[in-house]
């Protein structure tokens, strides 16, 4: 069964199409990261026009690339309906509505945050349960996975999203655009010790995060580095701040694991793209995590194709109805 799966819910329009679930026979991801860089972030305006702009394009590439045709080849399509920028997310759910539609083929829309945990399965055999960690511009999200369409909730962030605190940090000092990728790789020749920047304490939300104090703990250092009085670089500040940020992952993530007793471990969302985190894992024998590939770390349609066709084998066909939200309170799929 072959799903083409439409991503639009922030700066990345992407299309791609999935046998069975599994094989990507196509992943074809346009990034707007240039014609957002002038303004060091996403402009929600300007992301739902190109998306406008190249949806139809990055589709027939994605179609091209696959070797099938949207009437005999493709057996149902599946979107991206929530959570996201709503202007971005519109332009794929309308899309998809229409494609479906004409082509007369069964359709999905499916859970963002749902489908970065369903990335590593496009590569992986892993067992439920699981617990999954979705760490993203957008989400800062522990839970217990208990199938492809079930997951329950153990935690999340209280403040920014950790992916957006690299990106305000990144965004203050200069380092340049995409942030959370440009802090990590200056990171690289900092020393982490440099700085001690503060790990919040939520008393009994013991699985939850925050970042909004050590982002501002980071940004209240641009001053003294100005000005030349502070003795530290910019790359001791990424590297102490990228600790801290990426400790409080593990922190909870051991916790959780202590307590349940599950040790398998899914990655999601572009944080897991983060070197740190990846080494600091990998060298921990008590834990068995597995990380999507970089292709499939950012925002691509595979991981939503992967996941709607697990949708409509087990019968979640939407109706036209279905609309697109900016926000979820919980996560689960129509
Ligand atoms: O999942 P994603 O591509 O889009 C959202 O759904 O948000 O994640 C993007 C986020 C951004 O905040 C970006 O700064 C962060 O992931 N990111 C990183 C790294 N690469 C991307 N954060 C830390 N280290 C990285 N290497
Ligand atoms: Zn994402």
């Amino acid at each position: 069964m072959n799903i083409l799966g439409i991503e639009t819910s922030c700066d990345e329009c992407s299309v791609a199409v999935v046998a069975d679930g599994k094989t990507i026979l196509s992943n074809i991801v346009a990034s707007q990261v240039e014609r957002h860089a002038p303004w060091n972030g996403v402009v929600p305006e300007i992301a739902s026009r190109l998306h406008v702009e190249w949806i139809d394009e990055v589709t027939f590439s994605a179609l091209n690339a696959s070797g099938l045709s949207l009437e005999d080849g493709i057996n149902g399509i599946a979107v991206t309906y929530r959570p996201g920028l709503i202007g971005s997310l519109l332009v794929g759910l309308s899309y998809a509505k229409g494609l479906a539609w004409a082509a007369a083929k069964p359709w999905i829309g499916v859970d963002h945050v749902m489908a970065h945990l369903y990335a590593v399965q496009l590569e992986n055999e892993i067992a439920y349960p699981h617990l999954g960690l979705i760490a993203s511009g957008g989400h800062t999200v522990l839970c217990r996975v208990e199938s492809p369409d079930e997951i329950s909730i153990l935690g999340a962030t209280i403040d920014d999203a950790c992916g957006e605190a690299f990106d305000k940090v990144a965004k203050h000092y200069g380092m340049g655009y995409p942030g959370g990728m440009k802090l990590d790789a200056l990171a690289e020749n900092g020393n982490c010790a440099a700085y001690n920047f503060p790990q919040p304490s939520l008393g009994a939300r013991r699985y939850d995060f925050s970042y909004s104090g050590l982002k501002n703990a980071a940004i209240n250092q641009l001053e003294k580095f100005r000005t030349g009085k502070g003795e530290t670089s910019l790359p001791d500040i990424a590297a102490s701040f990228r600790k801290a940020a990426i400790d409080m992952l593990i922190g909870k993530l051991k916790l959780a694991a202590e307590d349940t007793g599950i040790n398998h471990v899914v990655f999601g969302g572009g944080v897991s793209a983060n070197r740190y985190l990846r080494r600091v894992i990998n060298d921990d024998s008590s834990l068995k995590t597995y990380f999507p590939s970089l292709a499939l770390c950012v925002d691509n349609g595979a991981m939503i194709a992967g996941l709607g066709y697990q949708l409509l084998i087990r019968g979640k066909e939407a109706g036209l109805e279905l609309n697109a939200q900016a926000r979820v309170s919980e996560f689960r799929c129509p």
